[in-house]
């Protein structure tokens, strides 16, 4: 105040707290999982349902409500990238505003895979300025990734999740037996995250995938090894998100598989699935962390050897060094003027790289080519 200069200063924690919980089979009506948060009472709930799951389990769920005296407002969306759109997202504004839900204590349950609680979890993020919401993931992307954390998003302009908010759930419910209808591509999509995790910071899990990966995805999840992979992967995955839910540091070993991915997944919309691109990216850059001795031969062999194990057929041909390139410039901004590429430097570890070049992605595409994934079965020298 000695200046004649008033000033106010405003600080403020808001604690983040939520539940993740297995909560199998679901729609069974003396279930209460469902309804474990919020008023049941005369209560309402806006249900938004994807359409395959709603082809399997809209009347289940229907009835769920029905039976627990609930007045259930059910959208059912489409899922699938292209329905990611700003159009989707006013779509269902339109529809909750049309159907009133207290501000507190009835919340949003949004059923689907990764690009309907994305949207549903931007709505409930910005609808009244947040009004609480449920999430139960059905794909296995969902599962071990998109449902677990606090990120939502929509596209726009051309980019990906563009418009987005951190928005924590009231809470994840998890039901495994949701994956055994979800078609064999997806799954392997869900494996690619899992993949991801088990490369840059968990050795054990990458051993699990080698050891049981294969059977695991034949069973839909549905098995033993099944079960521990997908725990392993959440507890992993919320590891690495927990200390760093609004990702004040940028430097996120999460992102490994997320920096040449972006810009082939959106040039390729229809071709390429995230995880699909995530694993074309995971390859690329495992065998730049080779070439630049980061990484043994043993261990970049293993990465990819295992990708062919799994029965994953990656879409190489799409591999675009320039396009890559320019999505690494992308993704520097993202990550405010640095590259911050997570790179493998063990099975299990990683480091952050700043200076990757043009040169190196293009060399490890050209090395990747020769090299024929699934079929490939010797060690590959760097
Ligand atoms: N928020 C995050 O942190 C985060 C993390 C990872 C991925 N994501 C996002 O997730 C999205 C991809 O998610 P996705 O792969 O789940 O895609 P998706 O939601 O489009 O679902 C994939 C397909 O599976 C169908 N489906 C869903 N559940 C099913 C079931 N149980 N049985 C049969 N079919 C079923 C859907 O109808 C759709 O056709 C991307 O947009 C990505 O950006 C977000």
């Amino acid at each position: 105040m000695s200046n004649g200069i008033t000033r106010w200063r405003v600080s403020y924690q808001r604690p983040v707290e939520y539940d993740i919980v297995e909560a199998p089979h679901l729609f069974l009506p003396q279930n209460q999982a469902l309804l474990s948060a919020g008023r049941i009472e005369g209560g309402r709930r806006f249900v938004v349902v994807d359409e395959n799951v709603d082809c399997y389990h809209g009347e289940r769920i229907r009835a769920y409500f029905a039976q627990h005296q609930i007045e259930a407002r059910i959208v059912v969306f489409p899922g699938g990238e292209e329905n990611k759109t700003v159009d989707a997202y006013l779509g269902i504004l339109h529809e909750l505003d049309a159907f009133p839900i207290h501000r507190r204590d009835e919340p949003i349950i949004a059923i689907g895979g990764g690009v309907l609680t994305d949207v549903v979890g931007f709505i409930a993020g910005s609808y009244r300025r947040g009004v609480p919401h449920i999430k139960v993931p059905t794909t296995l992307m969902g599962y071990v990734d998109a449902s677990v954390g606090i990120k939502t998003g929509i596209n726009f302009n051309g980019h990906k999740n563009r418009l987005g908010s951190f928005e924590p759930p009231q809470r994840v419910l998890l039901d495994r037996t949701l994956l055994s209808t979800l078609p064999r591509r997806h799954l392997l999509n869900g494996v690619c995250e899992i993949i991801k995790l088990a490369i840059i910071k968990d050795a054990e899990l990458f051993l699990e995938l080698e050891r049981d990966g294969a059977q695991s995805i034949a069973a839909s999840f549905q098995n033993p090894s099944g079960e521990d992979i997908l725990g392993r992967a959440i507890a992993g995955m919320l590891e690495e998100l927990e200390p760093n839910l609004f990702e004040n540091d940028l430097s996120r070993k999460v992102d490994f598989g997320h920096t040449f991915s972006y810009g082939l997944e959106i040039r390729h919309e229809a071709l390429l699935l995230h995880g699909e691109a995530v694993l074309l990216d995971i390859m690329v850059s495992t065998l730049i962390a080779c070439k630049r001795g980061l990484l043994s031969d043993e261990d970049t062999s293993r990465i990819l050897r295992l990708v062919g194990r799994l029965g994953i057929k990656p879409q190489t041909r799409l591999l675009d060094a320039s396009l890559m390139w320019q999505s690494l410039q992308e993704r520097v901004e993202h990550r405010n003027g640095l590259q911050r590429v997570p790179m493998p430097n063990a099975l299990g570890s990683c480091v952050f790289v700043n200076d990757i070049t043009e040169q190196e992605i293009r060399s490890s595409i050209q090395m990747l080519n020769d090299w024929k994934i699934p079929e490939n079965d010797r060690i590959l020298e760097c």
